[in-house]
């Protein structure tokens, strides 16, 4: 596993948006795994940035988002694909048509999760996956006790996400229970994967990824198993490490 601390936010950023940017450069038609939260947003700044700048074009990149909250209109402004729309899509080149994020309203959430993995397939698989990390561990939404061979499903998300998150929402009962997400197995099969963190809140989660022995207890420890995983951290996220690593 790949490890960059950068100075701070705004260097993490910067960092991953090159990383994003090259990929897309040698792959225009690149398969891109993402992710929502606040980590990722000063990468997607950045990828705004570059396409205005003429830099990178999304033309022909197509997306898959690794969850979404069950329950929530695509228009609710807590929504993933609201996010999504927010932050990256409404402001670059790409085609919506080609973006995916999975539908927390169907009426059968089984058959959505078996038709994503399907179309993720069809696409030829995930090149990049874009990754944040919860304060317990967590991918996606795959919250810890996950197994590792996990596909995308619907899970029940735990009492500390359900508070992590509860300050986007008015208050903690409106946040959704239950998610459909992308299991480890799914996201482990992406063909490069990488992980941004920023803040102290982080270290716990960042130390035990990185340096603690790969446990359902911490799933983003399973990247350790993966061929091609990059974590691009600030040095707050960075500050519980014992090893070194790589600076930016
Ligand atoms: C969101 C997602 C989550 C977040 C994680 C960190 O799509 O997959 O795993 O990446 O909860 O969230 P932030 O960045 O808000 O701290």
């Amino acid at each position: 596993m790949k490890v960059i601390v950068c100075k701070d936010y705004d260097a993490m950023s910067r960092k991953a948006g090159e990383i994003f940017a090259e990929r897309i450069k040698a792959k225009p038609g690149l398969v891109l795994g993402l992710a929502t939260g606040s980590t990722p947003e000063g990468l997607y700044a950045e990828l705004i940035r570059m396409n205005k700048a003429g830099d990178v074009s999304f033309k022909e990149v197509r997306t898959f988002n690794l969850d979404e909250y069950v329950g929530l209109e695509p228009g609710h402004d807590q929504s993933y694909r609201y996010f999504m729309n927010a932050k990256l899509f409404d402001h670059v080149d790409i085609d919506k048509a080609n973006t995916r994020v999975p539908n927390g309203k169907a009426d059968d959430l089984a058959s959505e999760c078996a038709a994503y993995e399907e179309a993720m397939k069809a696409a030829g698989g995930v090149d990049l996956q874009l990754l944040g990390i919860g304060s317990n561990g967590h991918v996606g939404f795959a919250e810890p006790g996950s197994p590792s061979d996990g596909r995308t499903s619907v899970v029940d998300l735990t009492e500390s996400t359900i508070k992590d998150n509860s300050r986007l929402f008015a208050s903690t009962g409106d946040v959704p229970r239950q998610a459909i997400s992308m299991g480890i197995g799914t996201i482990l099969e992406s063909r490069q994967v990488v992980l941004v963190a920023n803040k102290e809140s982080k270290a716990d989660a960042v130390a035990r990824a990185i340096e603690g022995e790969p446990t359902t207890d911490c799933p983003a420890s399973f990247l350790q198993g993966h061929p091609d995983a990059t974590f691009v951290i600030d040095e707050a996220a960075a500050s519980k490490l014992k090893g070194e690593y790589e600076r930016a």
